[in-house]
């Protein structure tokens, strides 16, 4: 074929052929702007759409397809393809048997019409297959080029999303997300001294990478990178137990839980540009009569409750959950109700009670688990997502009571308590079936104990 003659022919050539053939089902590439397919020293690429199996996904098509346009010439420059690369062919077909997201071979890749269906946002896991693609990698593991594809893909064209912080059991060899956080951390942490992004990539393309390179570029080791950054993510729990050495045990599994927990509680309740605390001083305190209060960034443990509650570390991760949200404004009840939240329904196991169903006289502004228990019912009903707006509104300095109707079509926060009063008290359709298996003096015992105590705060 003599496509490659200039862009215009190839243009009309395949126009007319997938005219005739394919009645217009296939959405041929040369829609491209010529300017940008030929500008010297870009990029140029010609890809093809195939819907014919899935004529719906034609508008994400037609997005996938001018975004992946636009972004190739950024992509191809960060990943320093040389510039006299001949125009590439790269075709998109969107499969109902592909069970999966979407796969590259060759200049081919395969989206699964499923996935799409019901991802029409999701250009990004395209663009990751764009740059599997610019990469062409000679060699280097498959952990690395996942990773530099995942660390182009959000840290530059999707910066808005969050990426999470790797937990203890991760490495740096489980690729995608977790190295690619791995990557912007040694981007940002040494990018005075050399861009390891561009070394790793350059080697990769010219088949020359081995592990030394990376001490050739940071003087490390890989993992020593990744020790180091570990270390600098986990946090630092001081304990003080002096005043009661007898809870030397308690403290040690105070501290190893809360460093293990502590990534999520991070990547739960993570905003843009916000950096959590990470320096614990945790105090038992044989005058404090309570459970626990905290305070900056210190917390107060009573003694008394401690010695006689020792399996109760879930009122640290509380307590440790206040100090991460680090709220700027915002109600203290829901304050208190999203660590409840985060506490009871994603720390504590099924050996813990969960909030029981609140009684006619509590209302959510009581705080804690009554707040919880609300969150927990919202979550259940319409979905996770308005926790992280509450969050992000809070932590921000930008919560008003008029969040909820925005949030819940026009409910207000009392319209919701009272729908999910009326709905949890109708036994019919009551699903959360596993506060049946609490007593009601189980629950008032460990509601007080933990409770009204910690709410000296
Ligand atoms: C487009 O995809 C269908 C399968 O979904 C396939 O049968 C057809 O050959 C493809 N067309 C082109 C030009 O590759
Ligand atoms: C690793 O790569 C560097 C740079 O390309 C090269 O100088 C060195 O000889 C290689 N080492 C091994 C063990 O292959
Ligand atoms: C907590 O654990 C870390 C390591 O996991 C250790 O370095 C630190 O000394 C421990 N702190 C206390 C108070 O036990
Ligand atoms: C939230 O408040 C900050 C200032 O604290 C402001 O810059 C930001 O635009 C606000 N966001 C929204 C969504 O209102």
């Amino acid at each position: 074929m003599k496509c490659s003659v200039s862009v215009r022919s190839y243009h009309c050539i395949l126009s007319l052929v997938f005219h005739l053939i394919f009645n217009a089902a296939l959405l041929e590439a040369g829609t491209v702007d010529k300017d940008v397919t030929v500008k010297p020293g870009r990029n140029p690429i010609q890809i093809h759409m195939n819907y014919t199996a899935a004529r719906d996904l034609k508008d994400f098509a037609d997005k996938v397809h001018a975004t992946l346009i636009e972004w190739y010439p950024r992509l191809a420059d960060e990943l320093s393809l040389p510039p006299s690369t001949p125009i590439k062919h790269l075709s998109i077909t969107f499969d109902p048997g592909f069970e999966r997201v979407a796969i590259l071979t060759g200049n081919k890749i395969v989206g699964g019409v499923k996935y799409y269906r019901t991802h029409q946002d999701d250009v990004g896991s395209m663009i990751y297959t764009l740059i599997r693609y610019i990469q062409d990698y000679k060699n280097g593991p498959d952990w690395l080029a996942q990773g530099i594809a995942d660390y182009l893909r959000f840290y530059i064209f999707e910066p808005h999303h969050l990426l999470d912080m790797p937990s203890p059991k991760d490495k740096y060899t489980d690729g995608y997300r977790v190295t690619a956080y791995f990557l912007n951390y040694l981007v940002n942490k040494f990018n005075m001294k050399q861009d390891i992004v561009y070394w790793l990539n350059k080697h990769c393309r010219e088949g020359t990478y081995n592990h030394t390179i990376w001490v050739a570029v940071l003087d490390e080791t890989v993992d020593e990178l990744w020790a180091d950054m570990m270390t600098s993510l986990a946090p630092i729990i001081d304990i003080d137990y002096s005043a009661a050495p007898d809870l030397k045990s308690l403290a040690r599994n105070i501290n190893s839980t809360l460093t293990s927990f502590y990534p999520t509680v991070v990547n739960t309740l993570k905003t843009a540009n916000f950096v959590p605390r990470k320096y614990f001083k945790i105090i038992f305190d044989g005058k404090y009569d309570g459970v626990a209060h905290f305070n900056g960034n210190q917390i107060v443990g009573g003694v008394r409750y401690y010695r006689t509650h020792q399996d109760d570390i879930g009122s640290m991760v509380y307590m440790m959950i206040r100090l991460i949200q680090d709220y700027k404004n915002g109600p203290r009840w829901l304050a208190q109700g999203i660590a409840d939240y985060w506490r009871f329904y994603h720390y504590e196991d099924s050996r813990k009670p969960k909030p029981s169903v609140p009684g006619r006289h509590s209302k959510y502004t009581d705080g804690f688990q009554v707040a919880a228990y609300l969150l927990h019912y919202l979550e259940r009903k319409y979905g996770k997502i308005f926790l992280d707006k509450l969050n992000q509104a809070c932590r921000e300095g930008n919560y008003s009571d008029d969040i909820w109707p925005k949030l819940f079509g026009g409910k207000t926060i009392d319209n919701l308590w009272n729908e999910m009063m009326k709905y949890d008290s109708g036994s019919g359709n009551n699903r959360f079936t596993y506060k049946r298996h609490i007593t009601s003096h189980q629950q008032r015992t460990s509601f007080k104990i933990d409770y009204f105590s910690t709410s000296l705060n």
